[in-house]
């Protein structure tokens, strides 16, 4: 494992992950950097509890690939909201809410791991419906205005090193 420093920002890396200590302007950065690597068929789970910070790095990722300044709302009572931009649909899930996951079936969350590009909150509440290739995001708060953000591409072998 590495620990380095740039530009005042602590960055650990290992072979199969990075961590970052981000302020929210840092996570708006990484999440637009992030969302230009994105294709179809991608599933990016945002792990973290309550306030950490899994809207905001969305929003980001949705705005960055966006050529309209469109506004993107937590989806927290219609579970799931559509946005067709540059690199495809993305299905954007808050699933704090489901109460079954076979609940997801309905949401379309099979034509969204097929053909879409998937940005998911509450990932636990996938269970059985998690995929095995996915983008693994966590978010951790440090303080009022610092996140511990993890990446962790798992079952991916062509995801960009950052
Ligand atoms: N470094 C940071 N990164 C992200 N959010 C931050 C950061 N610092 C402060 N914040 C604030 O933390 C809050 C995060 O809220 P957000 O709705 O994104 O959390 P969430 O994880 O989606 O919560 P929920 O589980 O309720 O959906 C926002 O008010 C945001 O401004
Ligand atoms: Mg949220």
């Amino acid at each position: 494992m590495v620990k380095i420093t740039m530009n005042g920002i602590l960055q650990t890396m290992t072979d199969s992950e990075t961590t970052l200590t981000l302020d929210l302007e840092g996570v708006k950065d990484l999440a637009s950097k992030i969302a230009k690597a994105l294709k179809p068929r991608d599933v990016l789970c945002l792990w973290g509890t309550l306030g950490a910070g899994k809207t905001e790095f969305a929003r980001a990722l949705i705005q960055s690939l966006m050529s309209s300044n469109v506004e993107v709302l937590s989806p927290t009572f219609t579970l799931v909201q559509t946005y067709d931009t540059a690199n495809g649909t993305i299905w954007h899930y808050d699933l704090y809410r489901l109460k079954s996951s076979d609940e997801v079936l309905e949401l379309g969350v099979e034509e969204a791991f097929s053909s879409g590009i998937s940005v998911i909150e509450w990932p636990e509440r996938l269970e059985e419906w998690l995929p095995r290739r996915r983008i693994d995001i966590s978010l951790r708060i440090i303080n009022e205005y610092l996140r511990e953000i993890t990446i962790k591409p798992t079952g991916m072998h062509d995801f960009f090193k950052l």
